[in-house]
């Protein structure tokens, strides 16, 4: 059972010809809800679920999955997906924004308006460190394209990490440590009961003088008016967010004029038919051989 947010012709198309013995089934045109094993949907109605017993496994379209956080969903595996392309296009995302602050690109544009040639240096950027706050596989490879550009990684997680090259923190001391050493913080942390509201003014209180926050995981991590006055004492000097509290952002949200602040729609990644249901596709068949699909989400953690 197949559905998807959009895209529908081209998923329908896709899942097709990588599982061509199956009878992929478009909701909500369900002409046989006993012959369905799997549901592949971003968000699907909990009681819907229920015309399905015989059901295997739930195949999220999305990297993130609190969707399905207390929700009264069958009991089957529920996987997320871990789309290298969706991945790379975030990393490109974060990339562009560190480089434009660290590079002063407001400044040059400035003075282009006013006719205006006076190179500044900008930092080296090997002394511009870049702290990434959610490490998993959007996180490492964010992680992996500014390390390629030299700049130094530093990463928090929950349980540490190991990866080489990066300096590596851990729980609450370790998150404080970790953005008071950083220039850049990258926040791609999933939404869970822990990382709920966790960028708050105790937090950025310890963010480096003038830092630069960039939030592209889930906007319910950070308390935005907390956010604010952040920005406006000075304790960054830019914030950008393409995940909020509240999506749309209202139109009554200090954020959308904020000198200091910019806004895009939740659109640093594309979930992408062509790249995302071979990878769905292959969990199946997975499944089908009798193996484990990845990454599975795992309700304790939230994730
Ligand atoms: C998008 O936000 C996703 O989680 O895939």
């Amino acid at each position: 059972m197949l559905n998807p947010y959009s895209e529908r012709t081209e998923w329908f198309e896709m899942l097709t010809r990588e599982l061509p013995d199956m009878d992929i089934q478009l909701w909500p045109d369900i002409h046989n809800p006993d012959s369905v094993e799997y549901a592949v949907f971003w968000v699907h109605d909990t009681e819907d679920m229920r015309r399905y017993p015989n059901l295997r496994a739930i195949l999220a379209t999305t990297a993130g999955v609190e969707q399905f956080a207390g929700g009264d969903y069958p009991d089957v595996p529920i996987v997320r997906l871990a789309d290298e392309t969706m991945a790379g296009e975030m990393a490109a995302y974060a990339a562009h924004w560190v480089v434009h602050f660290h590079r002063k690109m407001d400044f040059y544009l400035d003075q282009q308006a006013a006719k205006v040639w006076r190179p500044t240096r900008a930092t080296a950027t090997g002394d511009f460190p870049v702290g990434i706050l959610g490490f998993g596989s959007i996180g490492r490879h964010i992680g992996k394209c500014l390390a390629g550009l030299g700049y130094p990684i530093n990463a928090w997680t929950r349980t540490g990490g190991e990866e080489e090259g990066v300096t590596h923190y851990r729980g609450r001391d370790g998150l404080e440590d970790m953005v008071s050493a950083s220039r850049a913080i990258i926040n791609v942390l999933p939404h869970t009961p822990e990382t709920r509201r966790l960028i708050d003014a105790g937090v950025l209180a310890h963010f480096a003088p003038g830092s630069i926050y960039i939030s592209l995981g889930r906007g319910a991590t950070t308390i935005e008016s907390d956010l604010v006055s952040a920005v406006e004492q000075g304790v960054l000097s830019a914030a950008v967010l393409d995940v909020t509290e509240t999506e749309p952002l209202p139109p009554d949200s200090p954020l959308w004029n904020h000198p200091r602040v910019r806004i895009t729609p939740h659109t640093s990644g594309f979930t992408r038919a062509p790249t995302a249901a071979p990878l769905i596709a292959a969990n199946i068949r997975r499944i089908e051989r009798g193996e484990a699909p990845f990454p599975v989400y795992d309700p304790r953690q939230g994730y």
